[in-house]
């Protein structure tokens, strides 16, 4: 199948390229390089260099059957500094995105969906209809995101599939995070054991959490890429269905620093800082409907080899080793 990866440029959008790649299908990578990396793109693909509004009818109406949308500003503490650039950047260009899909008749969507529209949830682990009730301005244009492919869905007849990350990390094939300012907490750490900083800052320790520190669930990013090739059969014409992603089992900052010192050998010094604003206390997926009816099961599921996988990333990309070529970033 000829697909549309927007955003393919990025850690997660150029690690799903690759599988598509792998699985057999004709990729088209959109992106505008504002985040992502060229060199993340895999060789096999497409690549069209641009924005969603100017391109996406251009690029779909050239044979493509479906579309991975991963395009999107993803940083939470920028969200909060900067909500304008999310509005526009994630809902603005997602509904330009769904508009060139009417015009050219496209009328299958997985979408990069993340855990932050659940807010402050009322339970953990949560499951799909729990409420959503962002607290910070990225969780609140996915949300958005998400009530318009639901529309689209039921007045449009397309088929479209959510997927709700939970916290993704590790690398695949060369393939992991590289953001220009990295606020991501694996690889801080990982900073900090490669000599490039001194210390990792633990935003908030008065969390009402086992250790008082925020607790998250950690996904490896080939599992996560697995359930979007998944999903690519999963887009029933008329249905919008949501999926999480995460493996159901929440680590506190406090648990993952102490993972990574186990994993690099580094004794990785903390500094307690306060909390950053936006940050809910704990997040972790129930993944069952995604078992369920996707038949996903991750792979990779255990913390420590999901930061052996970032950690030879990282270490690789320091000292310009074979991952270093391809080294992807953004969202
Ligand atoms: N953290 C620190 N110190 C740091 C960086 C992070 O203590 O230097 C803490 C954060 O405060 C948070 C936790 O580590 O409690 C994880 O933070 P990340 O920035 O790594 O990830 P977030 O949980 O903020 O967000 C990520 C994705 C979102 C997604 C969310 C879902 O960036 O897109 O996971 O769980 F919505």
């Amino acid at each position: 199948m000829r697909v549309l990866v927007t955003g393919g440029a990025g850690y997660v959008g150029s690690v799903v390229a690759a599988q598509l790649v792998a699985a057999g299908h004709e990729v088209v990578v959109l992106d505008n390089l504002s985040t992502g990396h060229r060199d993340a793109v895999p060789p096999e693909c497409v690549f069209v260099r641009g924005d969603i509004r100017d391109r996406a009818a251009e690029v779909l109406s050239d044979g493509v059957e479906a579309v991975l949308h991963f395009a999107a500003k993803s940083i939470v503490p920028e969200s909060v500094a900067r909500p304008e650039m999310y509005w526009s950047g994630n809902v603005g260009a997602s509904l330009a995105l769904l508009e060139a899909m009417r015009a050219t008749g496209v009328r299958r969507i997985v979408f990069s969906s993340t855990a932050a529209v659940y807010g402050e949830p009322e339970r953990v682990p949560i499951p799909e209809d729990a409420p959503v009730r962002p607290t910070n301005p990225y969780g609140a244009t996915k949300a958005a995101i998400d009530a318009a492919l639901t529309e689209h869905a039921r007045m449009h007849g397309i088929g479209a599939v959510s997927l709700r990350y939970f916290n993704v990390a590790g690398a695949q094939d060369g393939r992991g995070e590289r953001h220009t300012t990295e606020t991501h907490l694996i690889p801080i750490v990982l900073q900090v054991a490669l000599g490039r900083r001194e210390a990792v800052s633990v935003f908030g320790t008065d969390y009402g959490t086992p250790d008082g520190t925020c607790v998250r669930d950690y996904i490896h990013v080939a599992d996560l890429a697995e359930a979007h090739l998944l999903a690519l059969d999963h887009c029933t014409p008329g249905r919008h269905r949501v999926y999480n992603l995460g493996n159901g089992t929440g680590f506190s900052v406090r648990e993952v620093v102490e993972v990574c010192r186990e994993v690099t050998g580094h004794p990785i010094p903390v500094v307690e800082d306060g909390r950053r604003p936006g940050d809910p206390a704990a997040l972790v997926a129930s993944g069952r409907r995604a078992r369920d009816e996707l038949g996903w099961l991750p792979r990779r599921p255990g913390l420590a080899a999901i930061v052996a996988d970032a950690w030879k990333f990282h270490s690789a990309a320091a000292g310009a080793g074979p991952a270093a070529a391809h080294a992807g970033g953004g969202a």
